[in-house]
């Protein structure tokens, strides 16, 4: 019988672009305040892609910082996984582009469209391949430019979104203890209409009339969207808990998507968890999407927050509506 195996996160890194945009920027040309955004997002500032920046450049840079953190080399890879709604072009997937910018061929190389929950969604996809024996060094990205999608005009949306990329490398373990303990992926796809961006896809291919009626940029229910967050939130981290039998004191660290900071405190109340154990940077990123997991998770090993052995909650939740939570021992 083949020996029971579990996915460890062997390395990790992220990469955000260069300009950073305060939210005071916004009261130049939006209905909007620094005061009002802080409040009631918890954001001050988020990164936005320049003109030489795109989803590929920061998932290649992030890539090769996890790559190097690993110590492997890009040739070493079994499969690319790419988690992302802002892909490089609507087609090929943005891993094609990935797979060709670390320089290699042969290997499978494909995208998960699960909007913020993707990078959770992408670690259960991959943690099975590993579980299996199929594959053995998988590299998993979860990589956003929102800003490219977003409606500058409506200040109920443009001023949440930051982008970046973050990833991390996966390898088999036979410490059962360690790696991937568990993940939980949910979808209610009658809520698709909370948030979407209806131009330039099958319904509503790109005309006049779709860029005259800003189809091609996202369009948010936020307060819809704000309720459904702290509800999934709150199941998903009682769903880790009781899946992994963990309490509180075991859990060293939760990395939640970083959609609000009072969407996070109100989950995190209900357990009463600390906020010394929840890493927050929605403060200087913004919300990034499906990079806002592994970019929050590297930066609190960063940070010292986590070390080898600790154990992570991850939650999640976005456009889909999806949902997805997992727990990981480093
Ligand atoms: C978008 C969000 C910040 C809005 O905050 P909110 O407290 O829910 O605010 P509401 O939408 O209830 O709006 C309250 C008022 O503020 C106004 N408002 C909205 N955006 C504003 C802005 N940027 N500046 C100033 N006022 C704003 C609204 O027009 C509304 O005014 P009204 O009462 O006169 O109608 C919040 O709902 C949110 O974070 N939702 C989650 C969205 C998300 O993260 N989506 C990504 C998917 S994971």
């Amino acid at each position: 019988m083949a020996q029971p195996l579990r996915a460890a996160i062997t390395g990790m890194g992220y990469s955000v672009p260069k300009r950073v945009m305060h939210n005071s920027e916004f009261e130049k040309f939006l209905d909007t305040s620094d005061a009002w955004i802080a409040q009631r997002t918890g954001i001050h500032t988020r990164h936005v892609a320049g003109p030489d920046e795109s989803t590929v450049t920061l998932s290649l840079d992030a890539a090769k910082a996890a790559l190097a953190d690993a110590k492997i080399a890009p040739e070493e890879l079994d499969m690319i996984l790419v988690c992302t709604v802002t892909g490089e072009m609507p087609f090929p997937a943005t891993a094609c582009f990935v797979q060709a910018g670390l320089g290699i061929k042969n290997i499978p190389a494909f995208d998960i469209a699960a909007a913020c929950s993707g990078f959770v969604y992408g670690l259960s996809v991959a943690s099975k391949f590993i579980e299996t024996g199929a594959y053995k060094k998988i590299l998993l990205i979860g990589a956003e430019t929102l800003n490219r999608f977003s409606d500058y005009t409506d200040r109920g949306s443009c001023i949440l979104f930051g982008d970046a990329a973050g990833a991390v490398v996966l390898e088999p373990t036979t410490d059962l203890h360690r790696g991937v303990q568990y993940t939980g992926l949910y979808c209610d796809g009658s809520g698709w209409d909370l948030i979407n961006i209806p131009g330039g896809g099958s319904r509503h291919g790109t005309s006049h009339e779709t860029v005259d009626a800003r189809m091609h940029y996202v369009k948010m229910s936020g307060r819809e969207v704000y309720k459904f967050a702290v509800e999934k939130m709150q199941g998903l981290l009682g769903e880790c808990m009781e899946k992994c039998n963990l309490t509180v004191d075991d859990v060293d660290m939760v990395v939640p998507h970083q959609v609000n900071i009072r969407v996070i405190e109100s989950a995190m109340s209900k357990f009463d968890f600390p906020m010394e154990k929840v890493h927050v940077n929605i403060d200087r990123y913004g919300n990034t999407s499906t990079a806002s997991i592994p970019l929050a998770l590297t930066e609190c090993r960063d940070m010292g927050k986590v070390k080898a052995g600790s154990t992570i909650i991850m939650v999640a939740f976005g456009a889909g509506l999806t949902w997805a939570g997992g727990v990981v021992r480093l």
